[in-house]
C-alpha cells in the first residue's frame, strides 16, 4: 500500500523548502516507482489566517492517519503580536502533544565540505556524526507540583519539578538502542545521578533495558557536565547519545553549534508504535521560518531535504533511498554549490531551487 504522508509547509521560508522536497518525492514515483499519497494542509500562522487557530481539527486529524508528517516550519512577525495561546508555535506544540511524540532526534552531521563552517577546529569535527535523542514529554518541562509563589514575608519561591516514570525512561531507551543497531551500535546515556534522584532511576532504567536484548550495544553512561565538556573537546568519541527533556534540549543546541549550519539540520520526533506497528514520526528541520530572507528563493533546502531522507530510513525503512539522497546532498556540497548560509569562498552561490535540480541531478 501507498505510504500516507502528510505535508505541512508552514510560514515563511517552510513552502519555498518544502518545494524542493516534492520535487524529490516527485522523482522518487517516476523513477523508482515509489507510491506516496500525499495531502498537504496548513499549520502555524497561514493556519491562523485561514481556519482562526494554528492546528484545526481536520489538520490533525490527516496528522493522525498518516504514515508521517513533514513539516516546514512555523511563525514570523505578523503573528508576534497575538495572545500566547494562539501563537504559530502552538500548532506544533499541540501536533507533538497529541501525535504523543516522545523521542525528539537531532543529527549532527558535519559534511568534510562544511567542516570549516563550524567555530571548532577542523580536525575536531571533520566527519561527525552524532545522534542526540532527548526524550519529550516529561522532565522539569511537565513534572508538577511547579509555579512561583509569594510567601507572607514578601520572597518569591520558584518550583519546578523533575519527574520521570520507568516507563517513559525505558520506551526513549529502547529507541536509542533500536537506532543505534543502525548506526554505530554506541549509546551513551546522559545524567545528573551523583545528586539528581530521577536521574538515578533513568541511569538504572536503561541499564536494565540493556540487559534485557541489548548487550551487542556499547552502553555508557556520562554526567551531563561531562557531556557538555566532551561535545566540544572530542565530539566524535559519541554515537547514540539518549538523555531527558532539559538536558537534551540544552546538549542538542550546543551539538547544533558544532556542525554550524542551521540550514543544514535535520531532526525527528518520534511515539509509539500503534496497534498495526505504525510508529507516529514528525520530521522537521531545526531551523525557523527566516523572515529575513522569506520570498528571495535563497533559504537553504537541505535541513528539510534530509528531514526527508529520515523519514525514508525510520518511517518507512527504505533504507537504500535515505542513502540515496544523504549521498546526493554530499556530492552537491562537493561540487561547490552553496546557498548563502553556507557560502564559502571559491564557491558558487545558488538559488533554493538551483540546490533542489542539483540534488536530484544527483
Ligand atoms: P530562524 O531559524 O528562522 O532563523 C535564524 C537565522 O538563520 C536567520 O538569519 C535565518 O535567515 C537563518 N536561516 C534559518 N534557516 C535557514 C535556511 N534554511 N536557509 C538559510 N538561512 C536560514 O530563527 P528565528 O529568526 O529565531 O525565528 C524566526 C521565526 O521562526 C520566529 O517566528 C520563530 O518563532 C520561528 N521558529 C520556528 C521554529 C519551528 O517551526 N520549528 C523553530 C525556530 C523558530
Ligand atoms: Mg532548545
Amino acid at each position: 500500500a501507498n505510504k500516507k504522508l502528510l505535508i505541512l509547509p508552514g510560514d515563511g521560508i517552510g513552502p519555498e523548502v518544502m518545494g524542493e522536497v516534492r520535487r524529490i518525492i516527485g522523482w522518487f514515483e517516476r523513477e523508482r516507482g515509489l507510491g506516496f499519497d500525499i495531502e498537504e494542509d496548513l499549520v502555524g500562522g497561514c493556519a491562523i489566517d485561514a481556519y482562526g487557530v494554528p492546528l484545526a481539527d481536520k489538520t490533525l486529524d490527516l496528522a493522525m492517519g498518516a504514515d508521517a508528517v513533514l513539516l516546514g516550519a512555523v511563525g514570523g512577525p505578523k503573528w508576534e503580536p497575538l495572545p500566547f495561546e494562539i501563537r504559530p508555535e502552538r500548532g506544533l506544540l499541540k501536533l507533538r502533544k497529541e501525535m504523543q511524540l516522545y523521542a525528539n532526534l537531532r543529527p549532527a552531521i558535519v559534511f568534510d565540505e562544511l567542516a570549516d563552517a563550524s567555530t571548532l577546529k577542523h580536525e575536531v569535527v571533520a566527519g561527525l556524526d552524532i545522534l542526540i535523542i532527548r526524550e519529550l514529554t516529561g522532565d522539569l518541562y511537565f513534572g508538577t507540583p511547579r509555579g512561583v509563589e509569594t510567601l507572607p514575608d514578601g520572597t518569591r519561591r520558584g518550583v519546578n519539578t523533575m519527574v520521570y516514570t520507568s516507563p517513559e525512561v525505558r520506551r526513549v531507551a529502547r529507541i536509542a538502542f533500536d537506532l543505534a543497531r543502525k548506526r554505530g551500535s554506541k549509546v551513551c546515556s546522559v545524567d545528573k545521578a551523583n545528586v539528581v534522584e530521577t536521574t538515578e532511576m533513568w541511569r538504572e532504567e536503561v541499564i536494565k533495558l540493556h540487559g534485557e536484548g541489548y548487550e551487542d550495544i556499547q552502553l555508557s553512561h556520562m554526567y551531563v557536565d561531562n557531556a557538555a565538556m566532551q561535545l566540544v573537546r572530542n565530539p566524535k568519541q559519541f554515537d547514540v547519545i539518549v538523555t531527558g527533556n532539559i538536558f537534551g534540549d540544552i546538549l542538542s543546541d550546543e551539538a547544533a553549534m558544532l556542525t554550524g549550519s542551521l540550514g543544514m539540520l535535520p531532526s525527528a520526533s518520534l511515539g509509539d508504535p500503534d496497534e498495526s506497528g505504525r510508529r507516529r514520526a514528525l520530521y522537521e528541520p531545526v531551523h525557523g521560518s527566516a523572515p529575513d530572507i522569506t520570498g528571495q528563493g535563497v533559504a537553504n533546502p537541505l535541513a528539510t531535504v534530509l528531514s526527508f531522507a529520515m523519514m525514508l530510513r525510520y518511517s518507512f525503512d527504505m533504507d537504500a533511498e535515505a542513502e540515496m539522497v544523504e549521498q546526493a546532498v554530499r556530492n552537491v556540497l562537493k561540487s561547490g554549490l552553496r546557498t548563502g548560509d553556507i557560502m564559502q569562498p571559491g564557491m558558487a552561490q545558488v538559488s533554493t531551487t538551483v540546490m533542489g535540480e542539483a540534488i536530484i541531478r544527483e
